[in-house]
C-alpha cells in the first residue's frame, strides 16, 4: 500500500474552506501541478487503459425545425425513439434557440466565474438555492474534480427573487430559461410520442417544470490525465439539456466504451435522466457520461435540468401505461426531493437506484 504522506481530509478542509474553487486554486498560483485530492485512485487510472478505446462514433443529431407535419413529425419521433434506446443521449439542431442566447449565455458563465472571488465566495453555501461551489461531493467522493459550479434552482413555487440571480449574468440567464422551458415542452411532448404515449402526457405530468441550471467551470488542467473535470455519472433529473463551449470533453459510455461527444457549434446535447427511467419503468434508460479534464480551458457548460415538480411534494413512479400483469412495476413511487437528498448526500457516480428497485 502507498504510504499515505498527507492529510488528505485537512487538505480537502482547506480546499473548502478557501470557498474559492479550482480556479481559486490556480489564480493563487499553487496548481502548477495537479494537488494531490484531485488525483484519481491507482487502479481507476489502471482501468482507464483498457477502457480508452479511439472511435469515430458520433451520438445521433436530430434536426427538429420540422415537427409539425405527420410526416416529418414521425420521422423525428423515429430518430427520438432509436437515439433514446441505443445511446440515451442526442444532439438538437434547429430547435429555435438563437445562437446569440445561447453564446451569450455562455458568455455570461464566464463572467461569473471570472469575476472578484469575494462575490463568489458570499455564494459558498451547500443549501441556498443560488450558490457556488466546487465539488458537492468533496467530501464522499475518492478524488475531487477539476470543476466549479454555479447551481441556480428555477422553483415555479419558490420564484427567485429578482436579485438572487448574480448580475453578471441575470437577464441573460432569464433570456435563456424562457428558451430552454419551450424546448423542454418540445421535448417532453417528442419523448412521449417516443414512448407510444399520448403526445402531453409528459408534460401532463409536469416533468418538465422545475429546474435547475448548473453552469460548469472547467479550468485549464496541468495534468489532465490524472483528474477528471466530472466523475461517471448518470443525472438524477428526468431529462437534461447541455449547452456547451466548443472545447469538448464530454464523454458517453457508449457499448462499454467511451465515445466523446463532438460539440457542435448551435446544438445542445439532450440526454435520459434517471428519474425518466423510473417512471418509464426502464423503457428509456439513462446513460453514465462524464467530462475529461483537458490541458486547453477554461471550458464552460451549462446543464438544465428538468426536475419535474420538486415543491410542493408530488408523487411520481412507473406510468400506468407500462405496466400489466406481464409487466410489473419496476420501481416504488418516490417524491423528486427524497431522491435528490439521496442523491446528493453521495458521491456523484452513486445513482441510488437500487433504493427504489421493487
Ligand atoms: C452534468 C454533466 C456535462 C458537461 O452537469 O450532469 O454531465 O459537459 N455535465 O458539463
Ligand atoms: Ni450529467
Amino acid at each position: 500500500m502507498a504510504a499515505v504522506n498527507y492529510n488528505r481530509e485537512e487538505e480537502l478542509k482547506a480546499f473548502d474552506d478557501s470557498k474559492s474553487g479550482v480556479k481559486g486554486l490556480i489564480d493563487a498560483g499553487v496548481a502548477k501541478k495537479l494537488p494531490k485530492i484531485f488525483i484519481r485512485p491507482a487502479d481507476e487510472l489502471a482501468k482507464e487503459f483498457d477502457m480508452h478505446k479511439t472511435t469515430n462514433l458520433q451520438i445521433p443529431v436530430i434536426d427538429i425545425s420540422d415537427i409539425e407535419g405527420s410526416d416529418a413529425r414521425e420521422k423525428v419521433v423515429n430518430e427520438i425513439r432509436t437515439a433514446s434506446l441505443e445511446w440515451g443521449f442526442f444532439h438538437v439542431v434547429n430547435h429555435g434557440i438563437p445562437l446569440n442566447v445561447l453564446d451569450e449565455m455562455i458568455d455570461a458563465v464566464h463572467r461569473f466565474h471570472d469575476q472578484d472571488s469575494e462575490m463568489k465566495k458570499s455564494l459558498y453555501d451547500r443549501k441556498n438555492h443560488v450558490r457556488f461551489d466546487s465539488n458537492y461531493d468533496l467530501y464522499s467522493t475518492k478524488s475531487a474534480s477539476w470543476r466549479d459550479t454555479l447551481t441556480m434552482y428555477m422553483l415555479v413555487s419558490y420564484p427567485l427573487g429578482p436579485n438572487e440571480i448574480p448580475t453578471v449574468c441575470r437577464a441573460t440567464t432569464l433570456e435563456y430559461l424562457k428558451h430552454v422551458s419551450n424546448l423542454g415542452n418540445t421535448l417532453f411532448k417528442l419523448l412521449s410520442e417516443a414512448l407510444g404515449l399520448k403526445h402531453n402526457r409528459l408534460n401532463d405530468l409536469e416533468c418538465g417544470r422545475d429546474c435547475a441550471f448548473l453552469c460548469h467551470y472547467y479550468p485549464a488542467c496541468p495534468e489532465p490525465e490524472l483528474t477528471l473535470g466530472a466523475a461517471r455519472h448518470a443525472d438524477p433529473t428526468f431529462l437534461t439539456v447541455l449547452l456547451q463551449d466548443q472545447l469538448g470533453g464530454l464523454q458517453v459510455m457508449h457499448k462499454n466504451q467511451w465515445v466523446d461527444v463532438q460539440p457542435i457549434s448551435g446544438a445542445l446535447v439532450v440526454n435520459i435522466g434517471i428519474l425518466l427511467q423510473m417512471i418509464s419503468n426502464d423503457k428509456f434508460k439513462s446513460v453514465d457520461h462524464r467530462v475529461v479534464a483537458n490541458h486547453v480551458g477554461p471550458r464552460i457548460s451549462v446543464a438544465c435540468f428538468f426536475a419535474g415538480v420538486v415543491a410542493p411534494p408530488k408523487p411520481y413512479g412507473p406510468i400506468e401505461e407500462f405496466i400489466s400483469e406481464e409487466n410489473p412495476p419496476k420501481y416504488k413511487d418516490f417524491l423528486v426531493t427524497d431522491y435528490f437528498a439521496k442523491f446528493f448526500a453521495r458521491a456523484l457516480d452513486k445513482s441510488r437506484l437500487d433504493e427504489y428497485n421493487l
